[in-house]
């Protein structure tokens, strides 16, 4: 089987990949990574320096790459597709798009291939250091095949789980906004830190090693985290009393709210980008 690997985009996304495909133990072979961008070509010269084959020709990536990565923003994502669909084919290719909120129809239909194999992503910022959270949706034309394809290509920075396409908005609610709402949290407990006369340095590594020993013990635990609460707050004691300022100010509700809005907003974002009008896209 051929694994060759084309990105279109060689921004934040396409350099986390390249690092993780081929980067300390590779998981592709040399010549394997192609990458083509819009006009900045520094950034195609940073991955040609990590071993990619780079060109400017849509052409000579689709004919060199059965597995496509779409990795542009949202308001790009119309005009990639339709420089690449020429040379684009059903039998052949597969396309991982990394963008959020458009449907696997909508890139068939952009593309003119309604049967396209297309696998969706959804992952995060953390991708950077290979701890994304990454949740992958196989689109109509796709098989198991592809599916597996891109839970592959994709592990290499970070978590990869299968869910529907579907569920893609509260993915995008949950995970791919998720670390702004801990960012939010973590400089909340910064100011707390600095308020109780901590340097910032000190609150800083305090704050963020807190976060990260949190999440690995919820991961290796088999508790839950109601559980992983009650073992930090002895009755009567300072994390009790903190829990009683954070119940009282509605802490777990405002966070439920948060992501349920952003749930229904990446739901508005995807039924707009799914309309009938590919150039409203642009
Ligand atoms: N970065 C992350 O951690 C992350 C996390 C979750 C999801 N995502 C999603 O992944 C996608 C890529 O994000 P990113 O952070 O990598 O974006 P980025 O850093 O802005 O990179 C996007 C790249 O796409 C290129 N591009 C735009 N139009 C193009 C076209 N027609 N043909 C070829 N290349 C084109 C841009 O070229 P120029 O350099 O020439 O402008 C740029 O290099 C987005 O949809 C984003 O929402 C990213």
């Amino acid at each position: 089987m051929d694994r060759t690997v084309g990105l279109v985009g060689a921004g934040s996304m396409a350099r986390a990949l390249v690092a993780g495909w081929l980067g300390g133990r590779p998981s592709l072979p040399a010549g394997a990574v192609w990458a083509c961008n819009r006009s900045r070509d520094d950034r195609l010269a940073a991955l040609a320096a990590m071993g990619v084959c780079v060109t400017r020709d849509r052409a000579e990536l689709c004919a060199a790459a059965p597995t496509i990565v779409l990795a542009v923003k949202p308001v790009d994502a119309a005009a990639a597709l339709r420089a690449l669909a020429p040379h684009l084919s059903e039998a052949r290719h597969l396309i991982i798009s990394l963008v959020a909120g458009l449907p696997s129809r909508a890139i068939g239909e952009l593309c003119r291939l309604p049967g396209l194999p297309v696998v969706r992503a959804m992952s995060n910022t953390p991708s950077a250091v290979a701890s994304a959270a990454t949740a992958i949706a196989a689109g109509p034309a796709a098989t198991a095949e592809h599916l597996e394809t891109a839970r592959s290509l994709l592990s290499a920075v970070g978590d990869v789980i299968v869910v529907e396409e579907g569920d893609l908005a509260a993915v995008t609610a949950l995970s791919g906004s998720g670390p702004a709402y801990v960012y939010l949290l973590m400089e909340a407990l910064h100011l707390a830190a600095g308020r109780m006369g901590l340097a910032p340095e000190v609150g800083r590594r305090l704050t963020a090693q807190t976060v990260f020993g949190a999440a690995k013990l919820a991961l290796a635990s088999e508790h839950g985290p109601r559980e992983l609460v009650r073992q930090v707050a002895s009755p009567g004691g300072t994390t009790v009393a903190a829990l009683e300022v954070l119940d009282a100010r509605g802490f777990s509700q405002a966070l439920v709210d948060a992501v349920l809005r952003a749930a229904e907003r990446a739901g508005e974002l995807a039924l707009a980008a799914a309309e009938p009008r590919p150039q409203g896209l642009e």
